[in-house]
């Protein structure tokens, strides 16, 4: 966590930013919070009395009973709503059903092959009560773990919404994960079930998903049952008394389920999450306070209206998925897209005819996707109109202000404000955005706190750092959405977040505070690397790599990549008796994507004798950094143990 990590080359172009975009006055005229003065008194009034602000927000759900206190706070330790019975699948569903909606489409669902499904609000409410049912039958019961292990389908939101329903806490593994990473996240939380699905489509291919989980699943003793819902109908192999096919046990599955009155604490899921140690991080969101934060950033953020056609391109694998594909947006009432493939399939305007095709008004996107779109050519983007969008939104990594000037200009046309969302799994929801119709964006900058969050931006022993210096970012005060605990770990809870920074959540990531009060986030400043907007440890890579028969030691570093963020470099010794060779490197890589999944294989593997260590022991990996970004070193080496192995690693560069 030296400070002078806290730099990153990609984004030094932010640090001359100076452009500034007003929001829209025909925009601010129709948003919920429509001027600068209406956000600052909102945020004067959140800060100066967070539990009133809460709960007046609160209130705008439905409660099966009310909250005796809005917060209970025992650093690390926040209880929300205390006492409160809610349903989050309820105010995701019935609600709606009862208030008028039950015609309008929920989810729009778009296949990669081309297929539209549209399920109303009615609709959703038969499949959720009725795969609640099924959950029950195979005997899942109120704080049960369920794997859910699918593509981009709308069972995936059935499947979690019937989760919430009943109160089984559902755990979302990443369709791109591998066999052994679902075997790790699997028994870490002994899940009882997997719902998984045959096969999905990704960029014309079939991502076998159920053959995955069936690679998985001899070493996962806590699984009794998988559900297996059939998407392309392709070959698959079921485990008679283990296995049951979806629609199956849906034909014969009573159609009322009553949501179940959860306590505000009742855990909702558990999402695993990469971090500095080799194991990832189950963080642990609960039912309240979760279900209150996605629901107001989903409002304010996006500015949500009844008649908006939303569309988070993200995948429900990642929290983004979570907060902002399905629950703060049907909590809102509003139609949700759902795609299921690659933004290049058929061809590389598929998201602009999705746009089209649908009448997508707000567009929620990473600054990686933004990055292939314009080399891939604004030629496509011109194939289509897109006059319905009002409203552009970005998350997962720090945006350049190319890309960004890029998407106002070739996508929103100038019209159309964007709000640069800074958040993690950790907060659950979104923490530092512009309100569009509120505060004025600057290219490149997340901009200003939302109402209720309290960042800040400071020192390793946590003293404030004078505005446009780097520092460590924090947040002072409990919210309503934050992480309760690591799953089964709480004391890996108390000390990643709570115990670096006195008093504060430690974020893991560096940024700086303008004169305006304006946030520039410049990535993490932990062993956390983010490629292509996805969060992976540099350990856990290492871990894959020193797993292989012929590896002695790996050490992994983080460089920057134009188009996705950054990329991964690994530094490989081998053991003895082993010689590098081309044939190896390709070896490791496809190891690495085999033991973790394709989006964690090295982008380049350098193979060495040694790796450069402290005289006490420690990878120097500053200085690898340094020799996987420049080729040389800038750093200071006065504590490296042999000098001779950074001489060498230099000379197999050039
Ligand atoms: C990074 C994704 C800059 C950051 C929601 C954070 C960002 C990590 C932004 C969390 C942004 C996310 N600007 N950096 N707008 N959004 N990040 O848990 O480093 O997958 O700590 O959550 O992504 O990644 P996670």
């Amino acid at each position: 966590m030296a400070s002078e990590t806290i730099s990153n080359p990609n984004l030094d172009s932010t640090l001359r930013e100076d452009r500034i975009f007003p929001p829209p006055a025909e925009f601010a005229a129709k948003a919920h919070v429509g001027s600068l003065t209406a956000y600052e008194e909102l945020y004067r009034r959140s800060i100066d009395d967070p539990e009133a602000f809460w709960a007046e927000a609160a209130q705008e759900l439905e409660w099966f009973a009310p909250w005796t206190r809005v917060l209970e706070w025992n650093q690390p330790w926040a209880k929300w709503f205390v006492g409160g019975k809610i349903n989050l699948c309820h105010n995701c569903v019935d609600r709606h059903v009862q208030n008028g909606k039950r015609d309008k489409t929920a989810i729009l669902w778009e296949g990669e092959p081309g297929e539209v499904r549209r399920l109303s609000f009615a609709e959703l409410h038969v499949e959720v009560q009725k795969f609640a049912n099924v959950l029950k039958g195979l005997g899942i019961q109120k704080g049960d773990r369920v794997a859910v292990y699918m593509g981009m389908t709308p069972e995936l939101a059935i499947a979690i919404l019937a989760c919430a329903r009943i109160g089984a806490v559902h755990s979302v593994i990443f369709g791109g994960f591998a066999a052994h990473a679902i075997v790790d996240r699997v028994n870490d939380s002994q899940c009882v079930a997997v719902l998984t699905q045959d096969t999905s489509y990704r960029r014309g291919n079939e991502v076998k998903l159920k053959a995955t989980v069936d690679e998985a699943l001899p070493q996962c003793p806590s699984v009794k049952n998988v559900v297996v819902y059939q998407r392309s109908g392709s070959a698959v192999t079921m485990q008679e008394g283990r296995d049951y096919w979806w629609h199956e046990l849906m034909a014969t599955a009573a159609a009322e389920c009553p949501a179940e009155p959860l306590d505000s604490e009742d855990p909702l899921y558990i999402l695993y999450t990469s971090g500095t140690t080799g194991k990832p991080k189950g963080l642990v969101h609960t039912t309240g306070g979760y279900a209150v934060g996605t629901y107001l950033t989903s409002k304010l953020v996006f500015d949500l209206k009844d008649d908006d056609v939303y569309w988070c391109s993200a995948d429900i694998g990642w929290v983004t998925g979570h907060s902002y594909v399905v629950y703060g947006i049907l909590q809102n009432g509003v139609t949700t897209v759902m795609y299921e493939g690659a933004p290049n399939h058929p061809g590389p305007d598929r998201f602009w005819k999705i746009i089209d095709d649908h009448k997508v008004t707000v567009f929620y996107t990473a600054p990686t996707a933004i990055r292939a779109f314009i080399k891939w050519g604004n030629e496509h983007v011109a194939k289509h109109s897109l006059d319905s969008l009002r409203l552009l939104g970005t998350v997962g990594e720090p945006i350049n202000p190319e890309a960004w000037m890029w998407y106002r200009e070739v996508i929103g046309k100038g019209r159309c404000p964007i709000v640069d969302t800074w958040w993690q799994t950790e907060t659950g929801a979104i923490m530092i955005s512009p309100l569009p119709g509120a505060i004025a964006a600057k290219p490149g900058s997340a901009t200003r706190p939302l109402p209720g969050i309290l960042p800040e931006v400071v020192t390793r022993t946590g003293e404030p750092v004078p505005a446009g210096q780097g520092g460590l970012l924090v947040v002072r005060k409990p919210w309503p959405s934050m992480a309760r605990t690591i799953w089964g770990d709480p004391e890996r809870y108390e000390k990643t977040y709570w115990s670096d920074i006195p008093g504060s959540y430690f974020t893991g990531d560096g940024a700086r505070i303008d004169q305006d009060g304006y946030f520039w986030l410049m990535g993490r400043v932990d062993d956390v690397i983010n490629v292509s907007g996805h969060r992976l440890g540099t350990m856990e890579i290492e871990s894959a790599l020193v797993a292989h028969a012929r590896v002695a030691e790996a050490a992994v570093v983080g460089r920057p990549d134009e188009m996705k963020g950054q990329a991964i470099s690994a530094f490989v010794t081998l053991e003895s008796g082993n010689e590098p060779s081309p044939e190896l490197k390709d070896e490791l890589r496809a190891w690495v994507a085999k033991e973790i999944g394709a989006l964690a294989r090295p982008d380049d593997i350098r193979f060495t004798d040694q790796l450069p260590k402290t005289r006490s022991g420690k990878i120097m990996r500053r200085l690898l950094r340094d020799l996987a970004t420049h080729g040389e070193i800038k750093g200071d080496t006065t504590t490296l143990e042999d000098f001779s192995v950074i001489a060498k690693l230099r000379e197999q560069d050039e």
